[in-house]
């Protein structure tokens, strides 16, 4: 989790993968710390982790999760040989899009989104910025030609969300989506219910 506004949609995200039983190392940066903060009045102290911190409480199994501190380039993430089934980053500030469209891995979120991106293994980016600049754009479009994905925080409304629980989980589902993980997050169009 990175410093963009939308700390909801990075939480909602691991309570997905926890619910589908999945292993996850998670890192955040002092940035999202405080857009956690701002936001949900959730306050988590990355020199002292507690997943009950940022859950608001509820932590069923908190040995799925893996907590590494953003500058701890020893984590197993930033190898290639530490095998992955994906890497998202959400919310993603386009500071840290930018440090990964020019590859500066100054922390290890930066470095695991290299990783990923030379293994040829599936990066998510969940950017949220409005309006974008060009500088932004193009950022944006060297991480996809280097094989990111780009799924920003855009709920739709064809889906006629009736509360902003169904507005995350709409997004929050398309990025599982891209994950390979199971959810019932949103109704598809095409679906019976949903037309
Ligand atoms: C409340 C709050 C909201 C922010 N919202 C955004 C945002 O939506 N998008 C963005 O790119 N940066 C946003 N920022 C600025 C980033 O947090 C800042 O650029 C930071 O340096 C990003 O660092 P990081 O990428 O290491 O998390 C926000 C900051 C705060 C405090």
């Amino acid at each position: 989790m990175t410093g963009a506004s939308g700390a909801v949609y990075g939480v909602r995200l691991l309570e997905t993968l926890l619910d589908a039983g999945r292993t996850v190392h998670f890192t955040m940066s002092p940035a999202g710390a405080e857009v956690l903060l701002q936001e949900m009045d959730r306050r988590v102290r990355l020199d002292r982790f507690q997943l009950t911190d940022l859950l608001g409480g509820a932590a069923s199994d908190p040995g799925q999760v893996h907590h590494h501190d953003y500058r701890d380039f020893r984590a197993g993430i930033a190898s290639g040989s530490f095998l992955t089934a994906g890497m998202v980053i959400c919310p993603c500030s386009m500071g840290t899009v930018g440090a990964i469209a020019h590859g500066l891995s100054q922390n290890l979120i930066h470095r695991a989104a290299d990783v990923h991106l030379k293994e040829r293994r599936k990066l998510v980016l969940v950017p949220r910025e409005t309006p974008l600049h060009v500088v932004q754009l193009r950022n944006l479009a060297i991480c996809a030609e280097a094989g990111a994905v780009i799924l920003p925080a855009m709920p739709a409304f064809y889906t006629k969300p009736k509360s902003l629980d169904d507005m995350v989980n709409f997004v929050v589902g398309r990025i599982c989506d891209q994950l390979g993980v199971e959810h019932q997050l949103l109704r598809r169009w095409g679906d019976a219910a949903s037309t």
